[in-house]
């Protein structure tokens, strides 16, 4: 069903709050990727062009101790933001209180403010994090409009998104959630074919939903990574010290039996001693991996057999490395699958979250798919086929 978007909304100078997720990685107190404060500016601009007065709500990571306050400030975004919409953004180090509705109520049209971390609530009572009634009725007392563009948070059901849109009168999508929305939302419901998924990670048990939902409307289910070798002694073979959840055996076996030929397993694996990035390196087929060596890459037959299948797919949804890709030399097979998508032609291309996301923009192939999805454990929820609390409290048209 077709959501209610920013477009909808009369923003003229109106308080116009906006749920973004700027829950960005930090390295040494800098931001090592902003891809997502970089997705969020088609609304942010949209909204300064309306004439509203632009409040924005975020988190950033968690916090459970005091001393998780300082290292979890959106100062830093708030800076980013600034350099990126080349206009001042008003950080207020408040989540409530006078200092926060004063700031408020001076802002002009067209001007951005951004409210500190909403998880800073969390410290007593896990406010923000449990849906606190009275934190999102007060949230929503701040503003006359809702526009939730977080998709990366849409699993949750937290005061800054489901809290604000039940006290305000609803909510309105983002440019980000609706675009989410239809590519993801469409690859699974309604993929054009052949539909070929690509799934990685470390543990089946974190994607076994996925695989039970795509089993009904992918063609082929590719998969590597470590839980491709929980799949591979179910088969029978034996994969040395491996990644395997024992626990999960008898479900990998149920899985490639329903599956009826549609999971693809690789042929050959970089294997080493040790885990480690220096460990010495060694091709081994799935058959004959040595008792004291651990699969930490896809080897190039199973590359060249996962291209076949990816040749004339019409769409592709990638989710998970599928080798050990902060080891750079067990990153190969993660990049060359980045690769190989990124050169296909007439296929929508969506690769979801986390590793996987970060091999495709660090590579520079990022223009090559059609789209990078902002969400980690939200667009694989999505891909679940579970419904999303941060969607469903958009109205619907
Ligand atoms: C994410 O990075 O997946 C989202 O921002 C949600 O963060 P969370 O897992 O801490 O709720």
């Amino acid at each position: 069903m077709a959501k209610k978007t920013i477009r909808d909304l009369d923003l003229k100078n109106k308080k116009l709050l906006i749920r973004v997720d700027f829950n960005v990685p930090f390295q040494n107190g800098v931001i090592s990727d902003d891809n997502r404060i970089v997705q969020a500016l088609p609304t942010i601009k949209y909204a300064i062009e309306g004439g509203a007065k632009v409040i924005l709500f975020s988190h950033l990571g968690r916090i459970k101790k005091e001393e998780d306050l300082q290292k979890n400030s959106l100062k830093p975004v708030s800076i980013r933001l600034a350099e990126l919409l080349e206009q001042p953004v008003k950080f207020v180090p408040k989540t409530r209180g006078k200092e926060l509705e004063d700031a408020i109520n001076q802002l002009k049209s067209g001007e951005v403010l951004m409210v500190e971390n909403t998880r800073f609530e969390d410290l007593e009572g896990r406010k923000e994090s449990k849906n606190d009634p009275e934190l999102g009725k007060y949230w929503a007392s701040l503003g006359d409009l809702f526009v939730n563009d977080a998709f990366g948070t849409a699993h949750r059901a937290h005061a800054s998104n489901v809290g604000i849109a039940s006290n305000i009168g609803g909510a309105a999508a983002g440019f980000l959630l609706e675009k989410e929305i239809n590519f993801i939302g469409e690859a699974v419901d309604n993929p054009k074919r052949p539909f070929v998924a690509i799934l990685g990670g470390a543990k089946v048990s974190d994607k076994i939903g996925v695989i039970e939902n795509l089993l009904k409307t992918a063609d082929h289910i590719l998969i590597g990574g470590g839980m491709a070798y929980t799949f591979i002694k179910a088969q029978g073979h034996e994969v040395g010290t491996s990644l395997v959840e024992d626990d999960k055996l008898d479900l990998a076996k149920d899985l490639l039996e329903k599956s009826k030929g549609k999971i693809v397993l690789g042929v050959d694996v970089y294997t080493a001693k040790e885990f480690s990035n220096d460990s010495e390196k060694h091709l081994h087929t799935y058959e004959d991996i040595p008792a004291d060596e651990m699969g930490l890459d896809i080897g190039p037959k199973t590359i060249l057999k996962f291209k076949e299948y990816l040749a004339d797919a019409k769409t592709v949804v990638w989710n998970g490395p599928v080798g050990v890709f902060e080891f750079s030399n067990f990153a190969g097979g993660t990049i060359e699958i980045a690769k190989a998508l990124a050169e296909l032609k007439d296929a929508t291309t969506i690769v979801g979250g986390g590793d996987s996301a970060a091999a495709v923009i660090e590579n520079g192939l990022a223009d090559g798919f059609t789209h990078i999805s902002t969400g980690g454990g939200a667009s694989l929820e999505y891909l679940e086929g579970k419904k999303l609390p941060g969607i469903e409290c958009v109205d619907n048209k």
